[in-house]
């Protein structure tokens, strides 16, 4: 693909798909696929892969092939841990039906998720996807603060709903962002120079002068709090700060996304928003927090939710169900039992001084940064000064398949590689991808 000169944004669902122009001579296995899921389907790789199990990091296809998964954060504890096949299969058999009974699993495991969480938002909404959680948030926010305005940076992602779609600029294909939304430059050095927090927050501030020029109020400032379809961008610890100020001295709410870094992903914290000192006034959470089940979240003050119910009733048929609880309950022990915090942070360590190594000695690997099992490398052309290479992050996601390694891209043009393997790597797989990556360079 080629990025045009305006600097096209890509997408994210985009990114290292399968061309559905070729639907034509694929593989029985993915004709029948598009078959069924028509324009909705969204297949990785050129030649998508039959998957057919999987444990801990590593996933088996269909032909017996075995694969390093780098892409996926949703088992963050390992696929398929016992612990939680265990927890789900004996709560499935005894009881599983919805919040409007008491049932002590739920409670217990609102109690344990809580002390994971600032003391302030003691009220927590179970749901069933991270979109789900986002979509409330923002309406929470707006009943809260009376504003309607929500500020993201430009390449966000925050879900599929109606409303979350539209404070996701990447996932546009087409069109514009409505009044309501306004997106700003991604937290990273090439756009702010060496002060990310000063040029990110006079962002920030223009963002809400240009919210009150339409007649509008702030409802909300949302963001991932590692940036995770901006790029990846971790660094300064802090940046953030002033940001949530400025939004809060506007009337606006700061909703940390936690969908990506949450659940000890980050290595130093539990919760991404940690590293910049900040407490949200709303959190959201999803992916790993099941380990593959499906539940997400969303923790508020008391207050703001009980404003938000006096006008709308909120229930989630599905949302914080027995099954639910029991599955997030045993994230949260393994979580703890295995050190997979600690693990984060010292094979995360690990592995970007080795990616990093990479980068002193091929210039085509531009940057390599972030925190804990969450590392971003940017791929460019040096011949062209540097640009972003999608087409050379293609070739690198494609060799990584070709030596049993899954990785994916993010980034506005899809040219860093987005590094997230589960929190049990160990060194030896940490290894294996570095020399995976050296290999294909070579
Ligand atoms: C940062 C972020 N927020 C929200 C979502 C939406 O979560 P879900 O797909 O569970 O609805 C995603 C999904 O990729 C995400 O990356």
């Amino acid at each position: 693909m080629t990025v045009d000169s305006k600097g096209t944004v890509r997408p994210i669902l985009d990114m290292n798909a399968f061309d559905k122009a070729q639907a034509e001579t694929a593989a029985p296995a993915v004709a029948r696929r598009l078959d069924n899921l028509g324009a909705a389907s969204v297949l990785f790789y050129r030649e998508p892969i039959q998957m057919v199990s999987a444990a801990g990091a590593w996933m088996t296809a269909a032909d017996g092939r075995k694969y390093l998964d780098f892409y996926n954060n949703v088992p963050s504890i390992g696929h398929s841990h016992p612990e939680v096949v265990r927890a789900v299969a004996d709560q499935m058999a005894r009881l599983n039906t919805n919040t409007r009974y008491i049932v002590d699993v739920v409670d217990a495991y609102l109690e344990a998720l809580k002390a994971k969480l600032p003391a302030a938002l003691s009220n927590v909404v179970l749901t069933c996807s991270g979109s789900e959680a986002n979509d409330l948030a923002l309406r929470v926010a707006r009943k809260a603060t009376g504003g309607t305005g929500v500020i993201v940076t430009e390449n966000a992602y925050h879900g599929n709903t109606a409303f979350v779609t539209e404070v996701s600029p990447s996932a546009l294909k087409r069109g514009s962002l409505p009044d309501y939304v306004v997106a700003i430059p991604t937290p990273s050095q090439e756009n702010y120079g060496p002060d990310i927090a000063e040029g990110f927050t006079a962002s920030l501030r223009a963002a809400i002068a240009e919210l009150d020029k339409r007649g509008l109020r702030p409802a909300a400032l949302i963001v991932d709090s590692i940036f995770s379809s901006d790029g990846i961008f971790a660094d300064p610890p802090g940046f953030l700060r002033p940001a949530v100020q400025a939004i809060r001295d506007a009337g606006g709410l700061f909703i940390a996304d936690e969908v990506q870094p949450g659940f000890a992903r980050t290595g130093d914290a539990f919760w991404g928003f940690a590293r910049h000192g900040v407490e949200p006034d709303i959190v959201t959470m999803g992916k790993p927090m099941g380990n593959g089940f499906p539940m997400a979240g969303m923790a508020a003050r008391p207050d703001h939710l009980a404003a938000f119910c006096t006008d709308v009733g909120y229930f989630n048929t599905f949302g914080g169900n027995p099954v639910a609880a029991a599955a997030g309950a045993a994230v949260l022990r393994v979580i703890e039992a295995e050190g997979l915090q600690d693990n984060a942070r010292d094979t995360g360590r690990y592995l970007l001084d080795r990616l990093s190594a990479l980068a002193d000695t091929d210039p085509r690997v531009a940057a390599v940064r972030g925190a804990g099992l969450f590392i971003g490398v940017d791929l460019c052309d040096p011949s062209r000064d540097m640009a972003p290479d999608p087409d050379f992050a293609v070739q690198v996601i494609d060799g990584f398949k070709a030596r049993g390694v899954l990785i994916g891209a993010a980034g506005r043009f899809g040219a860093t590689l987005k590094v997230r393997p589960p929190l049990c790597l160990t060194r030896e797989e940490a290894d294996q991808f570095a020399d995976a990556l050296a290999d294909i360079l070579a």
